[in-house]
């Protein structure tokens, strides 16, 4: 008998293998595959790849076997645009980072965030009126965005630079899905999109440039991560440079606008859609904060509230994500050599009926205590797990439950009637043609 091999998904194309099904209806792809067994091959372009469609494998490759790991060949892509940042970086050069980064994330410091993230949603909400409609996607990621420039990179000084990411953002973000799925080759070609995404790094460089120059020149602690970031020293006293900081300006820009502000918008689709949800997240929030905003203090008294949020990231979450072996490892039996590249899904483990019965259905109270229990470890994967956890994950919490309510204290979103929605993969999965109406509670 041989060694153990994985199931190859079936149907590549001669050269670009399956990364035309995985771009096409990378959604319907993924959730296929558990069926095939537990770690798949598949061909993508020049590239060969497994995928891990169990709790347990995913556990290895995130958490308890998590050393032999760094990040795959989406870090390597993604460099053009994010530099050697938090997101891009392995091993000791990861950790020394995420070492320097985690303040900025403290419980202390996310409840501090509280304040710019009731300002922003304050100026979203103020320019709605009776019957106005909405591309509520796109008001979500303008105030995700607002709100990392705010709270990240508070000072006025870094305003032009968060104009100038809100306008290049959407752009970045589909070159670089693109560059993953697609041969190298491709990316280098002058095609409209290669040539606007050159222009657009530019000029967030250009941007991020001015912001930091202007910080340096302050030279004083607004308590934010761009002063983090220039006031931070190493062992030898050491600071950043310019293309340091500037790389983990664009890293938490990219990261924390699209994920919260995808959650966001399918948190007013799905709530539409389930009047009976709806009624409890509303009494709850006039029960437990009366008119007022919330604060993270509030946060474990809005289980309705929250638990429907949960349910958006779960439903709705990153559908791809990679490491590649930094030594032979075995999965599922199968033994890779190193070098291998490993695929994680949380979009597929989230829709696998095995984990979450009834995986399609909108159901916030999965999330009660009584049920959640049952989850296996490793299938609720949505910010990830181990070493890479989202950093922004209690930031991100906030910050959709700061806007979520202030918008249920005043209005209703309803569905615009013919608009059809559908689930499109970019970076993340958000709702393409989602239109919602205002009107008064
Ligand atoms: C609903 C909102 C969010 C979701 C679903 C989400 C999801 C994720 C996931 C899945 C990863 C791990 C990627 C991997 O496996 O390599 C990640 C990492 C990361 N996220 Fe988030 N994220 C969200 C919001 C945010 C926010 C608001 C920020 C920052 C303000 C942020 C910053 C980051 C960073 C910097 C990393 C890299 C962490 C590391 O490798 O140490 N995210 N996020």
């Amino acid at each position: 008998m041989g060694q153990p091999t994985a199931v190859r998904a079936p149907g590549a194309w001669p050269v670009l293998g399956r990364a035309p099904a995985l771009m096409r209806r990378p959604l319907r792809f993924l959730t296929s595959l558990p069926e095939l067994g537990p770690l798949v091959q598949l061909r993508l372009g020049p590239l060969s790849a497994y995928i891990v469609t169990t709790p347990e494998l995913t556990r290895q490759v995130l958490v308890t076997g998590a050393q032999d790991f760094e990040r795959g060949r989406f870090s390597r892509k993604l460099t053009r645009t994010l530099g050697a940042g938090l997101a891009t970086t392995s091993g000791q050069q990861h950790r020394t980072q995420r070492r320097m980064l985690q303040p900025a994330f403290s419980r202390t410091a996310v409840a501090a965030c509280a304040e710019p993230m009731r300002s922003a949603a304050e100026s979203v909400l103020s320019e709605w009126t009776p019957g106005r409609v909405i591309d509520i996607n796109k008001a979500m990621d303008a105030y995700a965005s607002d709100v990392v420039a705010r709270s990240l990179f508070g000072s006025q000084v870094a305003a032009p630079a968060a104009v100038e990411f809100r306008h290049s953002l959407p752009g970045l973000l589909r070159d670089m899905v693109n560059r993953t799925l697609l041969p190298e080759w491709w990316a280098g070609l002058p095609t409209p999109g290669n040539r606007r995404a050159a222009r657009d790094l530019a000029r967030v460089d250009a941007a991020a440039h001015a912001a930091i120059t202007a910080y340096r020149a302050a030279d004083r602690g607004a308590g934010d991560l761009l002063s983090l970031l220039v006031a931070a020293r190493d062992e030898d006293g050491t600071g950043l440079s310019d293309t340091q900081v500037r790389d983990q300006m664009v890293t938490f820009t990219l990261a924390g606008v699209e994920t919260t502000g995808a959650t966001l918008a399918w948190f007013f689709h799905e709530l539409a859609h389930h009047p009976e949800v709806e009624r409890r997240v509303l009494d709850e929030i006039d029960a437990v904060l009366g008119g007022r905003a919330p604060a993270l203090d509030d946060l474990p008294a809005l289980t309705e509230t929250t638990h429907a949020l949960l349910e958006c990231t779960r439903l709705y979450a990153s559908w791809i994500q990679m490491r590649r072996a930094t030594r032979p490892v075995v999965l599922d039996g199968v033994e890779l050599p190193a070098g291998t590249e490993v695929i994680y899904s949380p979009y597929l483990l989230h829709h696998d009926p095995r984990w979450f019965p009834a995986p399609e259905a909108f159901d916030p109270d999965r999330w009660n205590a009584d049920r959640a229990g049952v989850i296996p470890n490793g299938a609720y994967v949505a910010f990830s797990a181990g070493v890479h956890k989202c950093i922004g994950e209690s930031f991100a919490f906030l910050e959709a439950v700061t806007f979520a309510v202030m918008a249920c204290q005043r209005w209703r979103l309803r569905p615009v009637p013919g608009a059809p929605v559908r689930p499109v993969a970019t970076g993340v999965v958000h709702p393409k043609g989602l239109v919602m109406s205002v009107t008064p509670r």
